[in-house]
């Protein structure tokens, strides 16, 4: 290895400076003194880290911690752990480049998770719930623990236009209408109007799946552990299709994380990246 090879770390920490900087490569093969592990690093998370300009649309980014038989948790909603150390450490850097990792309340309530980096170098985003009818605890970690501003999506009318986030608190937004399902695209919106436009879809499987069916996932990175559950929640909800031609076939890089295999998927069809 040449003396100034780029290693992980280093690696990390350029991508870390890349998010939504102008000008900034999103390349990894302007690296060329990165080592392997580096390379791989730069190609996966450069990608989303480039830059918003104002105005343009919001880039999203799911995520998805299954068994090889498609499962997120057994029928009673144990889900920890699925993946291991590698799909932890990828999971927490998602979260780390992002400026809002989101979560349904299903999540919210079953898992009580904190939604914070701790397993890589990076800050900490903000934090959204969407809980139209407030049946996740107050007592849970998001509403508590003040490590993060968190939003509380709930019911009701939302009135469009720029907002501040809470310095560290809870601030609940009356923006989901009051039909069972909104539009996704609709919390896109509410998020865009804080400010938080690189919006990761930390999960359960019917948020991640809809915002998948609404066409509005730019990334979708899978992290499939090597075991089978059987039975359980599913990873992905979509309405049947009789023909395959008619399933989604983003294109796919395929990373070894030690201990989960990652597909990193790409929806953007062309788009900026
Ligand atoms: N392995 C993984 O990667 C992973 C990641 C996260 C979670 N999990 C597991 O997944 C399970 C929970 O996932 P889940 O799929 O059952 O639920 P979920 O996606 O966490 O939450 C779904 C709920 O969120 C609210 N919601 C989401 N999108 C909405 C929209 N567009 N409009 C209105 N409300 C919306 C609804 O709440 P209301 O019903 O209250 O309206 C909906 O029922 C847990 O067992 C958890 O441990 C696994």
């Amino acid at each position: 290895m040449a003396a100034n090879a780029l290693d992980q770390t280093a690696a990390w920490r350029l991508i870390l400076q890349a998010v939504n900087r102008q000008n900034t490569t999103t390349s990894s093969s302007d690296y060329d003194n990165a080592d392997s592990a580096a390379r791989e690093l730069l190609t996966i998370f450069l990608p989303l880290c480039r830059h918003l300009p104002d105005g343009t649309r919001s880039l999203v980014v799911g995520q998805m911690g299954q068994s090889l038989d498609g499962r997120i948790a057994t029928v009673t909603g144990a889900s920890k752990y699925i993946n291991g150390e590698g799909g932890l450490r990828h999971l927490h850097r998602l979260r780390a480049i992002c400026d809002a990792v989101v979560v349904g309340a299903g999540t919210a309530s079953e898992d009580n998770p904190r939604l914070t980096v701790r397993l890589a170098e990076g800050p900490n985003p903000v934090r959204v719930v969407i809980d139209r009818q407030k049946r996740v605890p107050g007592s849970h970690a998001v509403f508590t623990d003040e490590q993060s501003p968190t939003l509380r999506l709930t019911a009701g009318t939302y009135e469009p236009g720029p907002k501040l986030l809470p310095r560290n608190g809870v601030l609940d937004v009356p923006c989901l209408g009051n039909d069972q399902q909104t539009q996704p695209k609709v919390i896109l919106d509410v998020l865009a109007d804080f400010g938080l436009r690189r919006v990761f879809i930390e999960g359960g499987g019917l948020t991640v799946s809809a915002f998948l069916n609404a066409g509005l996932l730019d990334h979708l990175h899978v992290m499939v552990a090597p075991m089978i559950i059987g039975s359980g929640r599913p990873a992905f909800s979509l309405p049947e299709i009789d023909r395959l031609d008619g399933a989604l076939r983003p294109s796919a890089a395929m990373v070894d994380l030690g201990s989960d295999m990652l597909f990193a998927l790409n929806f953007s069809h062309g788009q900026a990246d």
